[in-house]
Parts: C-alpha cells; sequence; structure tokens
C-alpha cells in the first residue's frame, strides 16, 4: 500500500462519517488530544510563570538573607569594637583603683641616738634602724626622705633625764610641724609626739633640736622591766 491510498482511504472514511458524528471517531479522539493539548500548554505556561515567580520570590528572598547576614556582621563588628574600648577603659580604671588602693608599706624605727648632748638647732640623729620598710630613713644622717608621695604619720619617743628639758620639732623640710618640750623635775621620762602630714615624694622629715639644757639630756638604758629607748619612727598610712 502506499501513502496516496491510505490518504484516500482515511479521506473516504472520513468523508463517509460527515454527518452526525459518531463519538469514538478518529476525529473526535484527535480533537479531544488538540483541547488536551491546548490545554497542557497553558497549564505549563501557569506552571512555567509559578516556577519562574517562586524563583524571583527566593531570588529576593535569598538577597534579603544576605542583606541581613551583612548587616548582622556589621553589627557584630559594631559590638565588638566597642566591648573591645569599654574592656580596656574598664582594665585602665580598675589599674588607676588598685595604684590607689593599694598602698605600698613604708614604715621605719630607729634607736640609740647619736649624740646624748644636743646643741640648738641639732638633727638628732638615730644610729640603729630597726627596721626600715622602703629604705626612706638614712641611719647616716637622721633624714627620712618621702619614698612616694602620701599621707604619714610620724612618731618620736625621746628619753630624757630628770631636770633636763629639750624643746624638740618634728620637721619637714624647714617646717616645724609638731614641737614642744619635755621636762620632768622628779625621774627621767620617756615622752611621745606625732606628726600626721600630707607629704609630696623627696621631703625630708627629721627630728630637730630647737633647744635645750646643757650637757647629758637624753638617756638610754635597760632595766630588767624597761627599756628607755629614744625612737623616731614613721609610716605611709595612704597615698
Ligand atoms: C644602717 O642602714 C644601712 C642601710 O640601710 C643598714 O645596712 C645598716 O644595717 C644600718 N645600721 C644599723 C646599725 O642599723
Ligand atoms: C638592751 O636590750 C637589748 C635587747 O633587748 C640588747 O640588744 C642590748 O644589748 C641591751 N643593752 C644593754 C645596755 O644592756
Amino acid at each position: 500500500m502506499n501513502f496516496g491510498l491510505v490518504l484516500l482511504g482515511f479521506i473516504v472514511v472520513h468523508g463517509a462519517s460527515l454527518g452526525p458524528e459518531p463519538q469514538c471517531s478518529k476525529f473526535h479522539y484527535e480533537e479531544q488530544l488538540l483541547e488536551k493539548m491546548i490545554r497542557m500548554e497553558v497549564r505549563v505556561e501557569e506552571i512555567e510563570k509559578r516556577i519562574s515567580k517562586t524563583n524571583q520570590h527566593v531570588h529576593q528572598t535569598l538577597e534579603d538573607l544576605k542583606t541581613e547576614r551583612r548587616d548582622l556582621k556589621n553589627d557584630y563588628n559594631e559590638l565588638q569594637t566597642r566591648y573591645s574600648q569599654e574592656m580596656e577603659e574598664h582594665i585602665a580604671e580598675i589599674g588607676k583603683l588598685k595604684d590607689t588602693l593599694l598602698t605600698e608599706t613604708i614604715a621605719f624605727k630607729a634607736r640609740v641616738p647619736a649624740d646624748k648632748s644636743l646643741e640648738t638647732g641639732q638633727t638628732i640623729l638615730f644610729t640603729e634602724t630597726m627596721f626600715n620598710k622602703g629604705n626612706g630613713y638614712d641611719n647616716m644622717t637622721g633624714l627620712f626622705t618621702v619614698p612616694v608621695s602620701g599621707t604619714y604619720l610620724f612618731t618620736i619617743h625621746l628619753c630624757i633625764k630628770y631636770k633636763m628639758n629639750m624643746f624638740y620639732g618634728i620637721m619637714v623640710d624647714n617646717t616645724v610641724q609638731t614641737s614642744g618640750v619635755f621636762y620632768d623635775s622628779t625621774t627621767d621620762h620617756c615622752n611621745t609626739a606625732d606628726a600626721i602630714t600630707v607629704l609630696k615624694a623627696g621631703e625630708r622629715v627629721y627630728v630637730k633640736c630647737l633647744s635645750t639644757s646643757s650637757g647629758e639630756v637624753l638617756t638610754e638604758y635597760n632595766s630588767s622591766t624597761r627599756n628607755y629607748w629614744s625612737t623616731f619612727s614613721g609610716l605611709l598610712i595612704h597615698k
């Protein structure tokens, strides 16, 4: 059979079936197929549109996420920078606080006066250093040189022979901080005086004889029950 015959057959079959169309004809089937294809095409178009829309949406969401991530990263960096700065400030503050709160130990006590007879204007030299934390006291000169600025307390304890008098001064450089007289008519007597002063580093503190009776005025001895020791002592109370 050649193609011409088949075509002829087709036309004959179709020509014969003109008029009321039987339901299961080839034409009807093809028509339905065509309709189906068109509907599918429309649906495919719709699906394509929806996919494209979804794509756009996904793309937009990704972009939004990227932006959000960038913002978060910027916020994080900003926070980190601020946090580091704040930490540094706090550390510096703590350092300063530590510096003001921790008062180092500066304390000395010296005894054994070099001379028992003194002259007006003489610095009383205490030769034996009992302790000297911070090395402020010099047992060659009798001077305490302030190592660290701050508030200091100084004490003198002078043992004076009876009927002798001693005008003393606790001095800071050339200024009298505390002065007075020790005297007793009946017995050898140890007396105490003190000075609380706010001092700058480098200032010098010492004990001066402002005037005195002539002859041995200081007395030093141990008894079984007590020591008569003249001393000069001081300490840093607060920076
Ligand atoms: C005098 O001071 C020096 C230096 O601080 C010390 O080495 C020495 O022991 C002191 N002398 C006395 C007798 O305390
Ligand atoms: C006084 O006592 C001290 C110790 O308590 C001692 O080192 C010193 O030698 C004594 N001095 C005299 C004169 O006995």
